[in-house]
C-alpha cells in the first residue's frame, strides 16, 4: 500500500552555510588500470589528438567543468618515480607498478599530463611519493613544475620543451600512509614529521602552495581518528587540508540503509573537523585547516572478482580494474553525497570524485571504441555547474525511516546553493523513499521575486534501481525535464516521484 509523503523546508537568504569553494566539484585520475592507459590517452584511437589523448573522452570530461584534478596517484604513488615519465617517450623505462601489479609504461608523464589538464581546462593537483622515497623527490619534483629557468629541473623541463613553468598550487603529501597495504606505511607520528617536514620544503617554493596531509583510508580503520589527531599534532602548523576518503556500496540491496551511508559521511566530516579543532587548541595554532575529501565514490559492483584478479595476474599493461557499470540507485546516491559535501562545504573545500575515467569513474571507454557517460556523470555534472556559490541552510520537517546502520534518517534530502552572482539559486532534492512520492513545500524567503527556469529529473520509479548505462546501451539512465514542480510566491510546491533526484534552478528577479 502506498500513499504520499509530505514534508517542508525552509531556506532564507541571510541564513548560509559558507561560500563553496570550486574545487569541491574535483576528480582524481591515477596511472591505474584503464584510466590513463586506453582511458583518456589512446594513441591509436580514431579520435585521438596529435598528443594521443582521445577528443571523444575530452569532451565528455570538458561537460563537467572540473575545477582540479588529483594524479597520479593513489596507491600507485606510493612507489612512482615521476623522472621515469620525462624526456623522450621512447627512451622511459617500463616499471612494475606495485600497487596494481600492472606493467607501467611511463609513456603519460607529467608533462603529456599537464597538457591534457590544459585542453580540459582543469588545474592539477600533484601527489608526491612519501611512500618509497621523501623529502629530496619532492622538492626536485616542485622545482621541475613550478621553477622558471637557471635551475638543473627547470632547465631540464624547458629542455623537454616546457618554457613556462606550471605552477601547480595544490600537492598531496602521499596516499593513504595510514594502510598497511601502502607501500611505505607508517605509523602516525612517523608520517606526521615526514609530512610536516616535506610540506616545508614544497611550500618553499612559494607562490602561495598548499598541501594537503593523509588522514587515514576511511572511518573504518583501527586506526581513526586517533590517527589524525597524531598526524596533525607533527604539522598542524604547516599543512592546509587534512583528507579524507571514503567508498560505498550496496551489495545487500538495501536501498535505504545505502542512501543512509550519507549521514554516515556526515558524521565522518564532523568527527575530523572537531579533531582539527582540537589540535588547533591545543597547539594554539592561529591557522585554519579543512578537509580535502580527496576520494569518494561506489565502489562494489566488481570489488571481489578485482581483488581476485589483481592478486594473481602477471604484470599486464593496462589491465581492466574496477571497471564499474553504475546503475540509478547510485546515481542517486551520488547526488545525495554531493549534497552532503554542499551541507558540509564550511569543512570540506576540496572533494575529487575518485576516479574519472574507466576506474569506478563517470565516465567509460572502450578500446578502439566509444566513450560513454555512466548514471553518475550525471548527478555529479549537475553539481559542478550549479553548486557552486553560497550554500545554504535548509531546515526540513518531513518523515523519516530508520536504516540497519542508522536511525532517524530523511526522506527528503536537500541542499541549495545561491549562485555566486547572486542572480540563481538551485535546489538539489532527492525522495529517498523507494515507492512513495513527496509532497514538497520549501519557501525561499528574503530573496524576492522566484522564477523556475528548470527542473531536471533522475530516477521515478524503484523497479529501474539496477539499471545501467553499459557499452551495449549508453543512454538508458539519462535526466529529463521534470514538470510536477512549480514556484508559487516565495515556495517550491509540488512532488517528487518516489526514488528521484531532481534539480530545481530558479531565478531571482
Ligand atoms: O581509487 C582506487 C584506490 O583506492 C586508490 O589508489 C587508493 O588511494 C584507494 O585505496
Amino acid at each position: 500500500m502506498t500513499g504520499c509523503l509530505k514534508a517542508r523546508g525552509t531556506i532564507h537568504r541571510d541564513f548560509t552555510i559558507s561560500k563553496i569553494d570550486n574545487r569541491l566539484y574535483s576528480a582524481f585520475i591515477e596511472h591505474m588500470g584503464r584510466a590513463i592507459y586506453n582511458g583518456i590517452y589512446e594513441p591509436g584511437h580514431p579520435t585521438a589528438n596529435e598528443h594521443g589523448f582521445r577528443k571523444d573522452v575530452l569532451e565528455l570530461v570538458r561537460g563537467l567543468d572540473i575545477p582540479a584534478i588529483r594524479y597520479p596517484g593513489g596507491n600507485f604513488v606510493s612507489a612512482y618515480k615521476w623522472e621515469d615519465g620525462i624526456g623522450p617517450q621512447e627512451d622511459r623505462p617500463v616499471r612494475l607498478d606495485l600497487a596494481w601489479r600492472s606493467k607501467e609504461t611511463n609513456q603519460v608523464g607529467i608533462n603529456e599530463f599537464a597538457n591534457w589538464s590544459k585542453e580540459a581546462g582543469i588545474d592539477m593537483m600533484l601527489a608526491v611519493n612519501l611512500g618509497t622515497r621523501g623529502i629530496e623527490e619532492a622538492r626536485n619534483f616542485v622545482e621541475y613544475c613550478n621553477h622558471p629557468s637557471g635551475t638543473y629541473w627547470s632547465d631540464l623541463r624547458r629542455s623537454h620543451g616546457v618554457a613556462d613553468p606550471y605552477g601547480v598550487k595544490m600537492w598531496c603529501l602521499g596516499n593513504e600512509m595510514d594502510g598497511p597495504w601502502q607501500i611505505g606505511h607508517m605509523e602516525a607520528k612517523e608520517y606526521g614529521r615526514l609530512a610536516d617536514e616535506t610540506s616545508k620544503a614544497v611550500k618553499a617554493f612559494g607562490n602561495g602552495i598548499e598541501t594537503v596531509v593523509c588522514g587515514s583510508s576511511n572511518d573504518q580503520m583501527p586506526t581513526y581518528p586517533d590517527w589524525e589527531r597524531q598526524v596533525l599534532e607533527e604539522c598542524y602548523e604547516n599543512v592546509d587540508y587534512i583528507s579524507l576518503h571514503k567508498y560505498f556500496g550496496n551489495s545487500s540491496h538495501d536501498t535505504l540503509n545505502y542512501f543512509a551511508k550519507i549521514e554516515e559521511t556526515g558524521r565522518y566530516i564532523q568527527s575530523i573537523g572537531s579533531v582539527i579543532d582540537y589540535v588547533k587548541a591545543k597547539k594554539r595554532a592561529k591557522n585554519d585547516i579543512y578537509i580535502c575529501f580527496d576520494e569518494w565514490n561506489v565502489w562494489y559492483h566488481n570489488r571481489e572478482e578485482d581483488n581476485k584478479n589483481w592478486n594473481s595476474w602477471d604484470w599486464p599493461e593496462a589491465p581492466a580494474l574496477l571497471e564499474e557499470d553504475y546503475n540509478l540507485e547510485d546515481a542517486i546516491f551520488v547526488g545525495g553525497l554531493l549534497n552532503e559535501f554542499i551541507r558540509r562545504s564550511d569543512r570540506v573545500k576540496i572533494a575529487c570524485i575518485a576516479q574519472l575515467v574507466n576506474v569506478i569513474a563517470p565516465i567509460r571507454t572502450q578500446t578502439g571504441g566509444a566513450a560513454w557517460a555512466t548514471t553518475i556523470y550525471y548527478p555529479y555534472q549537475f553539481a559542478s555547474l550549479y553548486g557552486r556559490g553560497t550554500a545554504l541552510n535548509v531546515s526540513v520537517d518531513g518523515p523519516r525511516y530508520n536504516a540497519k546502520s542508522e536511525q532517524d534518517v530523511n526522506y527528503l534530502d536537500v541542499a541549495a546553493v545561491l549562485a555566486s552572482d547572486g542572480k540563481s539559486i538551485t535546489v538539489f532534492a532527492i525522495n529517498r523513499s523507494l515507492n512513495e512520492p513527496m509532497e514538497m513545500n520549501l519557501s525561499l524567503l528574503g530573496f524576492g521575486h522566484l522564477k523556475l527556469i528548470d527542473h531536471q529529473i533522475m530516477g521515478g520509479d524503484y523497479l529501474q534501481a539496477r539499471v545501467a548505462n553499459t557499452f551495449a546501451e549508453p543512454n538508458r539512465i539519462k535526466p529529463r525535464k521534470g514538470s510536477k514542480l512549480a514556484v508559487v510566491d516565495q515556495a517550491i510546491l509540488g512532488e517528487l516521484p518516489a526514488f528521484s533526484y531532481s534539480v530545481v534552478r530558479l531565478s531571482v528577479e
